[in-house]
């Protein structure tokens, strides 16, 4: 399976970026060890991330033609971007919101996702080990279909 992580705004600041609730590793750790992840599952992951709500939908689209799943962490969009969801049913891709903090021992304003009603399912305060059960919960699917 071929997965399309993509990580929304800040995000590329992991490392500098409140580390006591984002960790200490950078955006290039990141998506070393999810790259890394996926090739010893037996499948593919890009990673991607931008600032811009706008170059996130673009990928979501193009995502249609070269991926099977979207795991996507969209930072503060999650709690406002109506675009990104709609982007998410428009690509017709089964996606898995993640957060690496629990945005639910946060401010109330993080316990709101708009995006995850598009997605199968949310995972949030497992750090990176969230994009990485995103990934088997779905190659697990597809063995199981
Ligand atoms: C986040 C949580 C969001 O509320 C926040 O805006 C982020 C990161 C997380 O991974 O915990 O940028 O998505």
């Amino acid at each position: 399976m071929k997965f399309l992580i993509l990580n929304g705004p800040n995000l590329n600041l992991l490392g500098s970026r409140e580390p006591d609730i984002y960790g200490k590793s950078s955006y290039a750790a990141l998506c070393e060890e999810l790259t890394l992840f996926a090739t010893r599952i037996g499948c593919e992951a890009v990673c991607f991330q931008s600032n811009h709500e706008g170059e996130l939908i673009d990928k979501i689209h193009s995502a249609r033609e070269e991926f099977d799943a979207i795991v996507i962490n969209p930072g503060a969009f999650t709690h406002y971007s109506y675009a990104i969801y709609d982007a998410i049913l428009a690509a017709g891709l089964p996606a898995v919101e993640v957060h690496l903090s629990n945005v639910h021992r946060r401010e109330e304003f993080r316990r709101k996702s708009v995006i995850a009603p598009a997605c199968v399912g949310q995972i949030c305060g497992l750090g990176i080990y969230g994009y990485e059960a995103a990934m088997v919960y779905f190659l697990d699917r597809k063995n199981e279909a």
